[in-house]
């Protein structure tokens, strides 16, 4: 089936492709011009792992193209899909300019059906106010039809995420809609066995809002109970294995840290936040996952403070920039709140990421960024880990301590054992966890 997607960022690059990679005939179009241009050279504009191998491999059989025009894109396919961002407005409310303009301009250049397919993350019943935009500017009496589909992907597993989904979310109120998505995604469900989900289109948008505030609320509940397991001894690894294991709890997404960021959870759930409000019903369990998410890298903050005492002159190694690993975004990632708190303080920079260096200088050009972490730790004064990479996990622990003018490891992902730490001399602050230890024999 033809397919346009409008919108080439992290969603819509890898729904594309994956759509092309099953056999679709897919367009996709970006406002970027910079953006079309790096495709059309197969240059890609993100990290994602495997996705350069896939749009070069569709892109050479003829399954993948790239344009920056709506018309082409409206004129190419029945089905549109829609992911283009939908970043935070100026009180935190989801901005829906660009998914409007995107209605906006299908509707001026359709002349006979479409389905449009918002993927974006919308506030529920965005679909009524797009029906009524399309009607605005529709010139004729053309039907349309418009559905929701809400992503589930995870950047860094982005590629294994869409060929095997947990469930395909879809919104419909048509036969027809319903008809054309379910031959889409027919070799998906085929091929992964995963459920199908049909139902209302309000439905499908508020799954996704839910479905991701649900998860930022586990990641802030384990971050809670870390608090307390630093006051009172307990282990937060082992509490959260003790009570991942019940089937009903589940084991994922129980890793306390710096706090969750990324371009989805922290906007999110502020969305969610400001729709209850104006709906006259205020979520505040999610106002409290919110706080708890500020106050985690606080006090991270205050652990460093803590170690330190003066901030100002000393230097701190700061590894991971990226809001997870697996990825180039910094979107809303925690390098990001440290690094002008520990500039504001006058500590002296040095920053290491495998694959976010570039997007992070980007936005704080003139610091300076090492190859590997052991570079980055040279004669530093302070590690502060901030991302989970494999690089990281994989340090010597024995050199890095030689490295290091002070052996003081500030850890917000807690990738190292407190014992371990303890043993190879180094003042070791993590999340929730201090060294243990059966006391030895007699
Ligand atoms: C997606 C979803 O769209 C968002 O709703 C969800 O919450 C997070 O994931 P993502 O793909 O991560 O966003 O965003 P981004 O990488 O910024 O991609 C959006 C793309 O849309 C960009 O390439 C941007 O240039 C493009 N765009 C934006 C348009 O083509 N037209 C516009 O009017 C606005
Ligand atoms: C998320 C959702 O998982 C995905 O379904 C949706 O489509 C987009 O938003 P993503 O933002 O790519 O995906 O990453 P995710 O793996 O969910 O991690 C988000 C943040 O939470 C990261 O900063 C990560 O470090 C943090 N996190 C995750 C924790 O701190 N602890 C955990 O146990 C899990």
């Amino acid at each position: 089936m033809k397919i346009t997607i409008v919108g080439t960022g992290y969603v819509g690059l890898v729904t594309g492709t994956t759509f092309a990679e099953i056999g679709h005939e897919v367009l996709c179009i970006d406002n970027d011009e910079k953006k079309i241009q790096k495709l059309m050279r197969l240059e890609m504009p993100i990290y994602e792992e495997g996705l350069e191998d896939m749009v070069k491999r569709n892109f050479n059989a003829g399954r993948l193209r790239f344009s920056t025009s709506i018309k082409e894109g409206t004129e190419f396919a029945t089905v549109i899909f829609i992911a283009v961002g939908t970043p935070p407005g100026y009180k935190g409310e989801a901005n829906m300019s660009y998914v409007e303009r995107v209605g906006r301009e299908v509707a001026e250049n359709m002349k006979s059906y479409r389905l449009l397919v918002e993927k974006s993350t919308v506030i529920v019943n965005t679909n009524q106010q797009l029906k009524r935009t399309m009607n605005k500017y529709l010139e004729d009496d053309i039907p349309f039809d418009v559905a929701s589909n809400p992503e589930f992907l995870r950047e860094g597993t982005a590629i294994k995420d869409a060929f095997h989904p947990d469930r395909i979310v879809v919104g419909v109120e048509s036969q027809r809609a319903s008809k054309l998505l379910r031959e889409i995604y027919e070799p998906i469900v085929k091929k992964s066995n995963c459920e199908y989900l049909e139902m209302n289109i309000a439905s499908a948008e508020l799954t996704k809002h839910a479905a991701n505030s649900f998860l930022a609320m586990k990641i802030s509940f384990i971050n809670a109970v870390s608090r307390i397991c630093e006051m009172t001894g307990a282990d937060i690894k082992q509490v959260a294995h003790g009570i991942g294991l019940d089937g009903r709890i589940g084991k994922s997404f129980l890793y306390a840290g710096v706090g969750y960021g990324g371009s989805c959870f922290p906007k999110d759930v502020d969305a969610f936040i400001r729709m209850g409000d104006e709906l006259g019903y205020s979520l505040n369990v999610l106002k409290e996952v919110q706080k708890i998410n500020i106050n985690q890298r606080e006090h991270m903050m205050r652990k460093l403070q803590h170690e330190l005492w003066v901030l100002e002159d000393k230097v701190i190694a700061v590894l991971g920039l990226a809001f997870k690993p697996g990825t180039d975004d910094v979107r809303e990632s925690p390098a990001l709140y440290f690094v002008p708190q520990l500039i504001e303080r006058k500590a002296k920079l040095r920053l290491w990421d495998p694959i976010a260096k570039e997007k992070f200088s980007e936005l704080h050009p003139g610091l300076s960024y090492f190859d590997t972490p052991l570079e980055c730790c040279q004669e530093a004064d302070a590690v502060l880990i901030l991302t989970e990479w494999p690089e990281v996990k994989e340090l010597n622990l024995k050199k890095l301590k030689e490295v290091l003018k002070v052996p003081i490891v500030i850890d917000g992902r807690n990738v190292f054992e407190p014992t371990d730490m303890q043993k190879h001399g180094f003042i070791y602050k993590c999340v929730g966890r201090e060294p243990v230890g059966l006391p030895d024999k007699k």
